[in-house]
């Protein structure tokens, strides 16, 4: 019998030694994203089956002059503090506009990682030499509090590309909630919400004929053997995708296309998989207006206002503090 080594140092170890050593097997989908993994979800924006990119920026696009009028009715001026900024290219369309209305406000983009701040940080002091952006790389919530501490002035946080779908409705209450104790009556929290839609299309866009998606799903399985010497044979694993209409969650597995003993050295451990078995590794959680009320009552929240895109594909929600 393999031990768990007493030599589980970071939290990608532990957290990978965890979910395949449960039943059924998992695996957290926020370790896709290395560097590989950030490109292939870029790739995955660009796809027309993946239309939440789209119709987020098309929202933002066609509803700018409303939202910035909301996010800066204070007199003070106020940050626009974003979690999770990526390439900040919906973001971008906000900026602009404030920018050139000469509003009285400091762009703070927060991500885990300091590549991605740097850059969106250099791009943007090149494209809008006027904007006062203060990049700041760190856990979300370690940030906010710190935040907390010298920044007393209006905020409003931007959470885009429905990350919070990522997250089952328990974990996106405490989230939001987390979020909540940040804010102040005036602040407001502006976030993205894949909508219910026709399933196939929901399918589709989480399995496109092109295999990209697959390769992003699989990532976890390359980054296992990359960093905890695994030996995970790639194309021995399915990419499959199931949507329940009913509960709004899409899941994605990985399935054993047979039997199969995989070695992880790093973590000591030796993982058997009988045909077919699977291991669950993302959820993308799709909404409708009741689930949202339901969420924001949940976590002391109400909504202000909201806005959608023509086929009401997604929606952008405005929240406040109850
Ligand atoms: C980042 N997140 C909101 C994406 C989603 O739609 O769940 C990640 C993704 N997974 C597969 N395609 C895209």
């Amino acid at each position: 019998m393999i031990q768990k080594p007493n030599t589980l140092t970071t939290s990608f170890e532990e957290d990978t030694y965890k979910g395949l050593t449960a039943h059924p097997k998992y695996l957290l989908s926020k370790y896709i994203y290395d560097k590989k993994g950030d490109k292939l979800f870029q790739d995955i924006m660009q796809m027309p089956e993946y239309y939440l990119t789209n119709c987020e920026f098309n929202i933002i696009k066609k509803h700018t002059d409303e939202i910035v009028t909301i996010f800066s009715e204070e007199e003070q001026g106020f940050d626009l503090i974003e979690l999770g900024a990526g390439d900040g290219k919906k973001t971008k369309i906000l900026l602009q506009h404030l920018v050139e209305q000469k509003q009285n406000f400091t762009y703070i983009p927060i991500d885990i990682s300091e590549n991605a701040i740097n850059g969106l940080v250099n791009t943007l002091s090149k494209e809008f030499p006027e904007l006062k952006v203060e990049g700041e790389k760190g856990e979300y919530f370690e940030v906010l509090e710190q935040l907390k501490t010298y920044k007393s002035r209006k905020k409003v946080i931007l959470i885009l590309g429905s990350n919070i779908g990522n997250l089952l409705h328990p974990k996106a209450i405490d989230f939001l909630k987390k979020l909540n104790q940040s804010l102040n009556k005036q602040d407001l929290l502006f976030i993205g919400f894949d909508q219910k839609k026709h399933p196939q299309t929901i399918l589709d866009a989480y399995n496109d004929a092109t295999g990209i998606t697959e390769a992003f799903n699989k990532n976890h399985l390359l980054r296992i053997n990359k960093e905890l010497d695994g030996d995970f044979d790639l194309h021995k694993f399915l990419h499959w995708e199931v949507y329940d209409p009913e509960s709004g969650t899409a899941k994605s597995y990985l399935v054993a296309k047979e039997t199969l003993e995989v070695h992880i050295k790093k973590l000591n451990l030796q993982i058997k998989f009988s045909q077919w078995e699977t291991i669950h590794t993302e959820i993308s959680q799709k909404y409708d207006d009741t689930i949202i009320t339901w969420l924001a009552n949940e976590a002391g929240l109400t909504i202000e206002t909201s806005f959608a895109d023509e086929k009401n594909y997604y929606k952008n929600y405005i929240f406040k503090k109850k």
